[in-house]
């Protein structure tokens, strides 16, 4: 018996490492990864060696999460209940996937992760795990043991001499998750959703109040819907993130503070704080205002949601959702130009936009000048008196 273990570093997933090879008696292969949490991921190796572990696997991952799963969902402006940015969602099926192929490679027959069984998490890793190998084994310790108080957690580790040093940075009361696209945080005084976040929680933003009282400019230039290069400088997409994460910080932008529909059907209230994510979906936005035909950006609008409840419930290894997929990606083929944002304290402006080839506003026809033949306004009365046809018929009744 072998179990491939989702293993942070931390200490809810070394003491679930140590309780596996208790309670299972298996072999346990760790699972780490950067995926640009900004953390060390390297500490999670001597751990993992101290505990007898002898197949580690320590990878970056940076590069493909932000490539082929955060800029696919941008590409459809995903946001669920008109506010979350799926940052934590989004990173789950990476995540899935690794544990099945490191499975795979060592001929592990079980995966094991450390989120609870009230969570979305631990359904986002499942359905992933199972869509891609339907006969895995699951073991999910939270919903197993009797280990269910901060308290137990700790006299278990100290019974088997589990460190539990506090983490370097410092206190932490909340439950957090981090990678390119978020940081975020829930449990602690969040459970009140009238208390406010204290100001010290939020760790990648400065508060719009204190962000600089000049203004900075930034130019994002788009290619089939992607960011390829910001100030005329080309980056690949992690690039992208990393340095508009630090940028949008510096300017307060990307908190957010909501109460959510979990899928398991409880609501809860999470902060989240994505400068990147949040900057890249105003841009794109502006860029498709350019270069969308009208339809095919409101059809776009009108299945976003159901595309961003597949990714928040956990199924971005569906048919669905590569079906819309397809759809989405099709759609972008002329989503090419430039973007020019305005960052201002917490805010994100779109100063201009433009799309040489692509473009499809037409400043002839749109013009309040004299557009020289271009538009005939005669031809609005017919177009307006036949739309109002069944609304005179009907107000005669
Ligand atoms: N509520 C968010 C989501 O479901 C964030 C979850 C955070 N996960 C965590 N393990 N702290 O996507
Ligand atoms: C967890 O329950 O492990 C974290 C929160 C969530 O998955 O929604």
């Amino acid at each position: 018996k072998k179990v491939v273990l989702a293993y942070s570093g931390g200490l809810d997933t070394s003491i679930i490492l140590k309780w596996l090879q208790e309670e299972y008696d298996c072999e346990v292969v760790t699972f780490t990864a950067d995926i640009g949490q900004g953390e060390e991921v390297e500490p999670a190796r001597a751990k993992a060696e101290a505990m007898g572990v002898k197949s580690i696997y320590i990878d970056d991952l940076r590069e493909e999460f932000a490539r082929d799963y955060v800029y696919p969902m941008m590409r459809a402006n995903a946001i669920y209940e008109g506010e979350y940015r799926l940052g934590t969602s989004i990173a789950r099926p990476l995540i899935a996937k690794r544990l099945i192929e490191i499975a795979n490679e060592t001929g592990a027959d079980a995966i094991s992760h450390g989120a609870t069984g009230k969570g979305n998490d631990q359904v986002r890793f499942e359905l992933g795990a199972y869509a891609l190998r339907p006969d895995i084994k699951i073991i999910a310790p939270w919903r197993m043991w009797d280990l269910n108080s901060r308290e137990k957690l700790m006299s278990y580790a100290a019974q088997h001499n589990i460190s539990v040093e506090k983490k370097a940075d410092g206190k932490s009361q909340y439950s957090m998750d981090a990678n390119l696209l978020h940081i975020s945080y829930e449990g602690g005084i969040l459970e009140d959703p009238w208390a406010e976040a204290e100001s010290d929680m939020w760790r990648w933003t400065v508060s719009p109040e204190e962000a600089p009282d000049q203004a900075q400019y930034v130019e994002l230039e788009f290619s089939q819907g992607d960011i390829v290069a910001i100030n005329g400088r080309p980056k690949s997409p992690s690039a992208v993130m990393e340095w508009l994460n630090k940028v949008g910080g510096e300017h307060g932008i990307g908190r957010d503070d909501i109460v959510e529909n979990r899928y398991v059907g409880m609501k809860s209230r999470g902060c989240y704080e994505t400068p990147a994510g949040t900057i890249m979906l105003r841009a794109h936005r502006a860029i498709e205002s350019l270069t969308l035909d009208r339809e095919v950006a409101h059809l776009k609008d009108e299945l976003m949601p159901k595309y961003a409840s597949m990714i928040y419930n956990g199924y971005w290894w569906s048919p669905e959702r590569e079906m819309m997929q397809t759809m989405i990606d099709a759609s972008q083929r002329h989503v090419n130009g430039t973007v020019r944002v305005k960052l201002y304290k917490g805010n994100v402006s779109i100063a201009g936009r433009q799309s040489e080839k692509d473009s499809l506003f037409d400043e002839r026809i749109a013009t309040f000048e004299d557009d020289e033949g271009a538009y005939n306004q005669a031809d609005a009365e017919g177009f307006i008196k036949l739309n109002a046809l069944r609304l005179r018929i009907g107000a005669k009744r």
